[in-house]
């Protein structure tokens, strides 16, 4: 029989394997660009908002991603990429334009509630990206910006075009 230490040794010397061959698979970076559906070519996006929007909200919910170092360190890099997806999926600023009108109009309702509550950003993503975190009147800055574009679509649609449709299983 094998001694405890030995068994030990092999798994360490396995996983440090396994460590080193990741290090060879890398997810395609979130950096195609792409604004042709931007928001802004659809709704005024003030400066002192999209400066914000772009600080605190584009790493996840946009096709840029501006990657911090140790995206060059696996199983970081897929961590980070499984992050992206989420956001990127849930809401993309940069094709915010293509999406049928309810949907706009319930992510910019999400939008200032998320922001209002502080849950956007994540927390985990604050706590490295410390200027990233939202104060009072940034918060109130975008909350404000995304409740009027919310009225004004109310405003502008019939009712029923504002309803959501369901989800489509995934
Ligand atoms: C580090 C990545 C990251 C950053 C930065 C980030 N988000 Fe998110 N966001 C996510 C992820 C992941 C989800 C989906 C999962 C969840 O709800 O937690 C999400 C979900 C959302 C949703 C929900 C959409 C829906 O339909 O449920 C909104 C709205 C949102 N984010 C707004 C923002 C805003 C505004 C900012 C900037 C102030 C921001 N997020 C910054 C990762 C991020």
């Amino acid at each position: 029989m094998k001694s405890k230490g030995k068994i030990f040794k092999n798994i360490g010397i396995g996983l440090l394997v396994i460590l080193v061959v990741i290090q060879f698979f890398h997810p395609e970076r979130n950096q195609s660009g792409d604004i042709s559906q931007d928001i802004s070519k659809k709704y005024p996006v003030p400066d002192s908002v999209q400066a914000i929007l772009k600080a605190s909200c584009y790493d996840c919910h946009s096709n840029h991603t501006e990657y911090p170092w140790y995206n060059n360190i696996q199983p970081v890099a897929w961590w980070l990429e499984h992050h992206i997806n989420e956001g990127k999926r849930d809401l993309n600023f940069n094709t915010f334009s293509s999406y049928r009108i309810g949907r706009q109009y319930h992510k910019l309702e999400k939008i200032a509630k998320l922001v209002n509550e502080g849950e956007m950003p994540i927390s985990s993503y604050t706590l490295i990206h410390r200027y990233a975190k939202l104060d009072d009147a940034q918060k109130k800055l975008v909350a404000d910006w995304a409740n009027s574009l919310h009225d004004s679509i109310k405003a502008s649609y019939p009712a029923d075009s504002l309803k959501m449709a369901k989800r489509k299983p995934q």
